[in-house]
């Protein structure tokens, strides 16, 4: 598994090849990135013979397959706090669908927007063709959406790289796993649980208000069976008792918050002598979603430059900001 996260997220889904591989920019492909040999790990698709063979094989479909923007109605289905928000909306239910997978996420924007108001919302929930988002409406792209009695939403996606280490939630069974979640980090916590508990694994789950100022996951978890454990400061009091946790070898670690509480759940681990799989949620800047605009580039310690919103990574293997 520790090879899975090293890979394009994109890959093998019908997003691949993308337009980076289109300009010679592909994450993945050592040929499409302008060089002379294949030295991939074969992962059971050639991007190369997808690029040039396929194509030919489509005349007149579009080649690259660009996600689309739908334009929906919302309803705040409940105000968490001062400024967060749970957002539902009934979607296409292709686009339903695709968003079931682990770290799927959206960019959305008022209709009456630029598109460069577009930011990246992690999905919630997803049941039949409903959407639940949770969103703090704290900048000028946010609070537009709720601004002048809206409730139309433009909605593009799939996209896939709202966790890094989703390969460790899709594999893991019959595991112990110590979940940590902070504030709005609770809103994509909450479908790694619902899978970690599909799967027959023991989850203990940490969690904190926040700056949103409310846990609001704690019911839906323990109804489905995770051991919550509720805490009013991560760094104070969760910190410590992830450490303790940690003395007892579970398998897998889930961060759902901030980069400041990854490096805490980190440090923690190192000081319970821990050496255990990580899945953190990605909080990389994001403007395109594709590779192409740079804006969530990230350095790692031995000096690559990453697409957050493409390449899967262990986060500990970032430079701190
Ligand atoms: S969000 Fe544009 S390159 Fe990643």
């Amino acid at each position: 598994m520790r090879k899975n996260i090293s890979q394009c997220i994109d890959m093998n889904s019908k997003y691949c090849p993308c337009l980076l591989a289109d300009t010679n920019q592909c994450v993945f492909c050592s040929h499409l990135k302008g060089e002379a040999t294949c030295n991939c790990n074969w992962s059971g698709m050639c991007i190369l013979y997808e690029k040039h063979w396929q194509y030919n094989k489509q005349q007149g479909e579009e080649p690259i397959k660009i996600r689309v923007e739908e334009e929906v109605e919302f309803k705040v289905q409940e105000q968490i706090g001062q400024n967060t928000f749970i957002l539902e909306m009934e979607v296409s239910c292709e686009l339903a669908g695709q968003l079931k997978k682990i770290g799927s996420f959206i960019f959305v924007r008022s209709p009456k927007d630029p598109q460069f108001f577009n930011f990246p919302v992690n999905i919630m929930k997803v049941a039949k063709n409903t959407l639940q988002i949770g969103m703090e409406a704290v900048g000028p792209k946010s609070l537009s959406i709720l601004a002048d009695n809206n409730n139309k939403l433009i909605v593009r996606g799939p996209y896939y790289s709202g966790v890094l280490g989703g390969p460790w939630i899709d594999n893991i069974t019959d595991g112990n796993i110590i979940l940590v979640a902070g504030g709005i980090g609770q809103a994509p916590a909450f479908p790694l649980a619902v899978q970690l508990m599909n799967t027959n694994n023991h989850v203990r789950a940490i969690l904190a208000p926040g700056k949103v100022g409310k846990i609001f996951i704690d019911q839906q978890l323990a109804e489905m069976g995770v051991e919550v454990h509720s805490v009013s400061s991560l760094r104070q009091f969760g910190m410590p008792m992830l450490q303790e946790w940690v003395a007892m070898k579970p398998d897998l670690i889930v961060s759902a918050g901030p980069d400041e509480q990854h490096y805490g759940v980190i440090a923690a681990m190192q000081a319970g002598g821990a050496n255990i799989p990580m899945v953190a949620t990605n909080n990389a800047t994001m403007c395109c979603g594709e590779g192409i605009c740079g804006s969530c580039l990230r350095k790692t310690r031995d000096n690559k430059n990453i697409r957050m919103c493409k390449q899967q990574i262990d986060f500990s293997t970032l430079i701190e900001d």
